[in-house]
């Protein structure tokens, strides 16, 4: 694989030298570059299925506000997220033709204080399909049963409504059961016995499949076609359950050869996990390589001959934990997560969401336990879209640049036609803003966070400190243009701006509207063959070789200017 084309690429890090660039060169062989093309629609949502009508709305009473989140998304990578509905609920919701609202959900807190164990849904659930234009969907059926014996009929009930809901233009898989390997030992209370084993669930699973076929034959004969009638699979929760994905293949679970993609979920960490941080465990790029590594291992030791997903993931389980999940590290992570996957060929992510959940992109609608509103991780989302571009113009290869730097930052290129377009630097360093603390450690800060410098004074947080990176090109390149993703601090959980824009729902109910507070239209020349750029603890930064690039001030012809 060529990817260097004429663009000569040496990525050194600088040391953590505030603004002087000490060069540790990395020299790249692109032979060790691991990269990977990311398949349309590579930022992607999954949303827990109880949810969904509160991020979709419905006919009547569409959810415009989750409508402009994905169009921005669309706007930056050329295709609106796809949208998986399932997750832990899926396999709870029982179907009752004569319930007059969407969802009828009751919680147990002893189960999850989050989110329904006990699940109607009616006619109207299907509705929430049609109100997002261009977005396709996967709709995920209920096979765990949850020990209700109505699971059987509410098969072939939601086979016919689904497909009827979603049909050629709005549906891309099905999903048939979410997390099986924990079905044995969920923590929200086991739905099979404890000796289940991955040859109960692959017959499980082909018989419900082909009675979910029929009842597509019979409905909607168009999705029942080779190419039409397709799944993602096994959206198993990890790498090490009661389960394991190998087995499900030896034992055939692709023998009907139905699989359109390799799923799996990835979490983390936990929420209530002793000893998780937000710098040790999310702000951490040798933990998020080795949680991707575990399900590129799965996926080689399958070779299951179809693109790989990542059908649901997010920072920590269990809905993620206040203060980290919902913080501008946590959109950090979010980038790093997203694109080493990327770069491992892990060819679409799907953020998972639900209504309250601390690790959400953004809160649909507005409850007693969380403001409707855009979260800092969407912030994320926007930054790894950005960096793509649009992939319907040209697909891109992402490659994974190593860094010298330990666990605290991370650095990808993006590559169109084998050349170099784009480089991401994610400084995973944390800064506190709100740390107060009198007696830390001052660092003498040179202005590359756009502040004056200086030491800070007694019960201020710290000067903010920059590294620098320094990269070579070649190729003609003269100049390149820098995009940010910008926040007070790692902790912040509102102000955050991509290159000055903000989504924020009570700006413009999350249309881009572009403040007036934040620098933006920074260039930087190449000198001496090498672009030198200075990057502030907890920032991500986005250098496009050329200023040319006709994707970079879209966001203006739909946004409005505003001064903060
Ligand atoms: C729905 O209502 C009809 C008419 O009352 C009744 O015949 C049917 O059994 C009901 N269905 C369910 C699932 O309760
Ligand atoms: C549509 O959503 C609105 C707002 O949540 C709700 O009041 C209405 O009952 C819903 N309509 C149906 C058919 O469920
Ligand atoms: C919702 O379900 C609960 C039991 O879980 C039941 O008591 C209640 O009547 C149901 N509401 C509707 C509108 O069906
Ligand atoms: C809530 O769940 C627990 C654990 O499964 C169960 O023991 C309890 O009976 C449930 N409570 C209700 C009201 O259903
Ligand atoms: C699952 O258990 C059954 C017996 O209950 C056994 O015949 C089968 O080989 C087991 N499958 C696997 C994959 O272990
Ligand atoms: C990052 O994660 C790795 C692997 O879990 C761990 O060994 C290391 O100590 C972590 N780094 C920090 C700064 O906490
Ligand atoms: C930031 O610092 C404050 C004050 O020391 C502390 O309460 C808070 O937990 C810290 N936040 C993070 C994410 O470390
Ligand atoms: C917060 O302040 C403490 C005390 O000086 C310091 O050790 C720590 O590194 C700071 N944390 C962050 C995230 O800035
Ligand atoms: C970020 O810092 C600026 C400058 O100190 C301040 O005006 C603004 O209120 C801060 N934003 C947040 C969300 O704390
Ligand atoms: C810029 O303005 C926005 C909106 O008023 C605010 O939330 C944010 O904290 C400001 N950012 C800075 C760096 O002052
Ligand atoms: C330009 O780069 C060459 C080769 O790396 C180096 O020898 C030279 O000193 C550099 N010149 C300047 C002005 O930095």
């Amino acid at each position: 694989m060529r990817l260097v084309g004429n663009v000569g690429l040496v990525l050194l890090r600088a040391g953590a030298v505030l603004c002087h660039v000490r060069r540790l060169a990395v020299s790249l062989d692109t032979a060790d570059i691991k990269s990977g093309t990311p398949l349309d629609g590579f930022l992607s949502y999954s949303i827990e299925f109880s949810s969904f009508p509160d991020f979709a709305g419905n006919k009547s009473t569409p959810n415009t506000f989750s409508d402009n989140l994905l169009n921005n998304i669309g706007y930056l990578q050329g295709d609106k997220p796809y949208i998986r509905v399932g997750g832990n609920t899926q396999d709870y919701a029982i179907y009752n033709e004569n319930l007059t609202v969407a969802l009828n959900g009751t919680v147990n807190v002893t189960r999850s204080p989050d989110y329904p164990t006990t699940i109607e849904i009616g006619p109207s659930f299907f509705e929430s399909y049609s109100t997002w234009p261009n977005v396709k969907f996967s709709h995920g059926f209920n096979m765990g049963g949850n020990n209700d014996p109505r699971v059987q009929n509410t098969l072939t009930q939601t086979a016919e409504l689904a497909c009827k809901a979603l049909g050629t233009d709005k549906l891309y898989v099905w999903e048939y059961g979410n997390e099986a390997d924990l079905f044995a030992t969920s923590a929200q209370g086991p739905v099979r016995p404890s000796n289940y084993n991955e040859s109960d669930y692959v017959n499980e699973w082909l018989d419900g499949v082909a009675v979910i076929k029929s009842v597509i034959q019979k409905n909607c004969p168009d999705l029942a076609l080779i190419d039409t009638y397709k799944y993602m699979a096994p959206s198993f929760g990890g790498v090490a359950n009661h389960l394991k994905a190998p087995l499900t293949w030896a034992n055939g679970l692709d023998n009907t050869q139905n699989i359109k993609y390799f799923s799996s979920h990835n979490y983390i960490s936990g929420a209530a996990t002793p000893g998780v941080t937000l710098q040790g465990t999310l702000m951490n790029h040798t933990r998020t390589t080795l949680s991707v590594e575990a399900h590129v291992d799965e996926y080689n030791a399958i070779n299951p001959g179809v693109p790989h997903i990542i059908g649901e993931a997010n920072s920590l389980y269990n809905q993620g934990r206040p203060g980290l999940s919902n913080s501008f590290g946590a959109a950090l992570w979010g980038i790093d997560f997203a694109l080493y996957c990327a770069a491992r060929n892990i060819q679409r992510v799907h953020i998972h969401m639900g209504t309250n959940y601390r690790y959400a992109s953004w809160q649909p609608v507005e409850t007693p336990r969380a403001t409707r509103g855009t979260k800092a991780p969407y912030y994320g989302n926007i930054a790894v879209a950005a960096f793509l571009g649009n992939l319907r113009i040209a697909p891109v290869r992402v490659a994974h640049l190593p860094l010298t730097g330990g666990d605290t930052e991370a650095a990808y290129a993006a590559y169109v036609g084998g050349t170099l377009k784009r480089v991401m630097i994610i400084n995973m360093n944390a800064y506190n803003y709100t740390n107060t603390s009198s007696n830390q450690e001052h660092a003498t800060d040179c202005g590359c966070d756009g502040s004056t410098g200086g030491p800070s004074s007694s019960g201020a947080p710290p000067q903010r400190p920059a590294r620098a990176y320094s990269f070579t090109v070649g190729g003609g390149v003269t100049t390149a243009r820098v995009q940010r993703l910008y926040a007070n601090g790692s902790d912040a959980i509102t102000g955050i701006t991509w290159d000055g824009w903000s989504y924020n729902y009570e700006l413009d109910q999350g249309r881009p509207v572009r403040l007036g507070n934040v620098t933006v239209g920074e260039t930087l020349q190449v000198q001496n063959g090498t672009l030198v750029i200075a990057v502030p603890d907890s920032q991500a930064v986005v250098v496009t070789l050329g200023v040319a690039d006709e994707t970079l001030d879209r966001p203006s012809r739909v946004g409005r200017i505003r001064r903060a």
